[in-house]
């Protein structure tokens, strides 16, 4: 195992009926609100209402900034900026999935910041303040309600990149926020979160059986959940289950002491990037092509992976075979929620093939499983084709 700290500033409140404790948080954060949320989903499910009585009773001016798009936008970022500055904005509460969640993100750090806050994603600068920031959950996927991530994609230039921002003060998380998620976006979310742990799972770090056990258990969780939660999104305990697992997929818990990979979301990043698709569609085409690609870079990881978390039984096959299985297992189950399996599912061809291997390797190789250059990136994606 290797060196860590570990820190996580976020309150987690999570269960039915905890968006109550909005008030109380509002009063404290201050009188001037900025309200982040998307395309309309929090005002058909009424949840916009609530947060907006909870927001005035606690004696808060409330200003808004609807709209943020899922692979949230650069020039959406900068009105929220625009906007808290000549407003005098105390904090931030964002009402949504991990694209409002970042957007406020972004919007948070790039308020007491003197330069342009796309800094913050091209390793030009490192955030040091940021306006308070809540969140109110909606979509388990990105983990973003509880670590301090944030994915921006700048449409002028075609890039889309993460950058170290801030963690939220605090996230509620109600399951019932989540009944509502369409059928697609609960897929992606699940392919999501199951992508985020294969990223911090696979790695050539020994004698880490805490964090395999952890990893694992997640995986598990999420795959006896899937269908479950598919069948019937109103199941309290099911939604209850994946919005739990996509927070600890992504919340600092999983990479203590490991060497985590985050290669393919790399990769995910530049389609997104360049043809607009949602992440965890993405990641549902590309990761099971990725571990093809790199299995044999330490095939006992892949053997674990296939029979702790698939139940492949080992008797009578090869270590290629094992582990070969656990993909082909993954693939399955990507196939039977039905999240997409090939790059034709979004109608992408090959045109721009070398285009996004470029986008996905701005700074040389990528990745740690297999350190992989643009060249690797191009034929994964011709796999993925
Ligand atoms: O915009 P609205 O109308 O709210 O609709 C959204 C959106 O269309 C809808 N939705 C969300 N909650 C809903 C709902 N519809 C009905 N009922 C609800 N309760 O779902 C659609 C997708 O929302 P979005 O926020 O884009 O999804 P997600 O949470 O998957 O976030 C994706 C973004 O997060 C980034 C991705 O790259 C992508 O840009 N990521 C952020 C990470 C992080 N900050 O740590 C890590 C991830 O790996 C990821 O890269
Ligand atoms: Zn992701």
């Amino acid at each position: 195992m290797n060196n860590f700290v570990y820190r996580n500033p976020t309150e987690l409140i999570f269960g039915r009926g905890q968006l109550a404790v909005l008030e109380e948080k509002a009063k404290q954060l201050g009188p001037t609100v900025l309200l982040v949320y998307g395309g309309g989903s929090i005002k058909r499910s009424g949840l916009y209402d609530k947060v907006i009585s909870l927001l005035l009773s606690a004696g808060c001016r409330v200003l808004e900034l609807p709209g943020v798009e899922p692979n949230p936008r650069l020039s959406t970022v900068k009105k929220g900026i625009e906007l808290c500055r000549q407003e005098g904005v105390n904090w931030i509460l964002a009402v949504g999935g991990g694209s409002v969640i970042d957007a406020s993100k972004a919007i948070a750090v790039g308020v007491p910041y003197d330069g342009d806050v796309w800094d913050f994603y091209t390793q030009k600068a490192t955030a040091q303040d940021a306006l308070p920031l809540g969140t109110v959950l909606t979509l388990a996927a990105t983990g973003s309600e509880m670590n301090r991530g944030s994915v921006i994609t700048n449409w002028e230039t075609q890039e889309k990149f993460g950058g170290s921002t801030t963690f939220p003060t605090f996230s509620i998380l109600d399951p019932e926020h989540t009944f509502s998620v369409p059928r697609d976006q609960t897929i992606y979310g699940i392919c999501d979160i199951m992508s985020h742990v294969f990223e911090q799972y696979f790695s050539h770090t020994t004698e880490i059986p805490l964090q395999s056990r952890f990893a694992e258990s997640i995986l598990k969780t999420v795959i006896e959940n899937a269908e479950r939660v598919l069948a019937n999104p109103e199941d309290y305990d099911a939604r209850a289950n994946i919005l739990y697992c996509g927070t600890m997929a992504l919340n600092g818990t999983l990479p203590v002491g490991v060497e985590t990979d985050w290669a393919t979301h790399s990769i995910e990043h530049a389609v997104s990037a360049v043809y607009d698709i949602p992440h965890g569609g993405g990641l549902a085409i590309i990761f099971p092509k990725w571990m093809r690609y790199v299995y044999r870079e330490n095939v006992q990881r892949f053997k674990r992976y296939a029979t702790e978390v698939w139940g492949i039984d080992p008797a009578g096959k090869s270590d290629d075979e094992i582990a070969l299985a656990g993909i082909e297992a993954t693939e399955a189950f990507f196939a039977r929620i039905g999240a997409p399996t090939r790059l034709a599912d979004y109608q992408i061809g090959d045109e721009k093939l070398q285009v996004m291997a470029e986008k996905a390797t701005p700074y040389g190789a990528i990745g740690r499983f297999k350190k992989l250059a643009s060249t690797d990136v191009a034929e994964i994606l011709r796999m993925c084709l």
